[in-house]
């Protein structure tokens, strides 16, 4: 396996799935009971901007950057770019938070944070990031191997994000499939967030099908697209899936997508969708 998350971080991408990410953990850090967070696919936990990975590509001049540099954002995305200047010291953003780093920013003393990871290196880096910190649970394992594993929580609330490199996009659809059955049998009403590259819609429309059978009581789809399709080759966009989000989650992204997609929109060509994929209009009680 090549893929190195530093070469991406803080790319438009990244400003999607971890302004969702943010504000599902908002909405469900909003009880007071404990909760868990699973990271399947965790990375380093922080990625220096300045390193020679990171300005190969550049491609955060084409997400966080833009972002830092706009006024009058919506409620979600200023409360996003806070966090990532959480992450550093100087007013200048060099370190771009990661997944691991954006959640236990804000997750409280009475929750805990599991993060999987395979990569050596990378598991390394996470270990240093949250030294000392006990909420943090590094372990050096497969993520979709740990999900059923590790569910349901004994606090019986939480999210897992399962953000894998879809290196290879058919399989890795695959086994977000099989391993989030298997989560599902376990742990019917888990709150899931799973990221997608979006090169070609219709890729990834047997997974929403799949979606839509699945025991969750509710999908909710949030896509951000930078450019028309005019290659498959290229990452034209992404999306989050949503399974079992948390009331008015949907309220806070329908305000933050459409200024997402005008800044990161590449020549004005960013749009975006906010979709149920599944969804129960009230939730059965026992015995009804
Ligand atoms: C897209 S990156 C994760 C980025 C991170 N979630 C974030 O938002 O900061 C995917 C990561 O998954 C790791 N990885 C690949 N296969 C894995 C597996 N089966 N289990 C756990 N981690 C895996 C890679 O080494 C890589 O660091």
């Amino acid at each position: 396996m090549n893929y190195r998350h530093a070469y991406h971080a803080g790319n438009f991408a990244d400003v999607l799935k971890h302004a969702v990410l943010l504000g599902t953990l908002e909405s469900l850090l909003q009880k007071p009971a404990p909760l868990m967070y699973l990271d399947t696919h965790a990375g380093r936990g922080v990625y220096d901007l300045a390193s020679e990975s990171s300005r190969k590509t550049g491609e955060h001049h084409g997400g966080i950057d833009r972002l830092l540099e706009a006024q009058g954002l919506p409620p979600l995305l200023r409360r996003y770019i806070d966090a990532v200047r959480a992450c550093n010291v100087e007013p200048r953003v060099r370190h771009y938070p990661g997944s691991p780093w954006l959640a236990l920013h804000v997750l409280r003393a009475q929750d805990r944070a599991v993060l999987c990871e395979v990569q050596p290196d990378e598991v390394a880096a996470l270990r240093t990031v949250f030294a000392g910190d006990g909420r943090a649970h590094v372990h050096q394992r497969d993520g979709y191997e740990a999900l059923p594993a590790l569910v349901p929580p004994s606090e019986r609330r939480g999210l897992v994000l399962i953000d894998p490199p879809f290196e290879a996009q058919e399989e890795e659809f695959k086994r977000i499939q099989r391993a989030l059955a298997a989560a599902l049998s376990r742990w019917p009403r888990g709150v899931y967030a799973v990221w997608y590259p979006i090169k070609l819609t219709r890729t990834r429309e047997p997974f929403w099908r799949w979606l839509r059978g699945c025991n969750a009581t509710s999908v909710l789809a949030a896509e951000l697209a930078v450019r028309d399709e005019t290659s498959p080759l290229r990452l034209n966009g992404c999306g989050m899936v949503l399974l079992n989000p948390p009331w008015k989650l949907d309220q806070a992204l329908a305000a933050a997508l459409p200024t997402a997609a005008r800044l990161l929109g590449e020549d004005g060509r960013g749009s975006w969708r906010l979709q149920w994929i599944k969804r129960e209009l009230c939730d059965p009680r026992p015995g009804t």
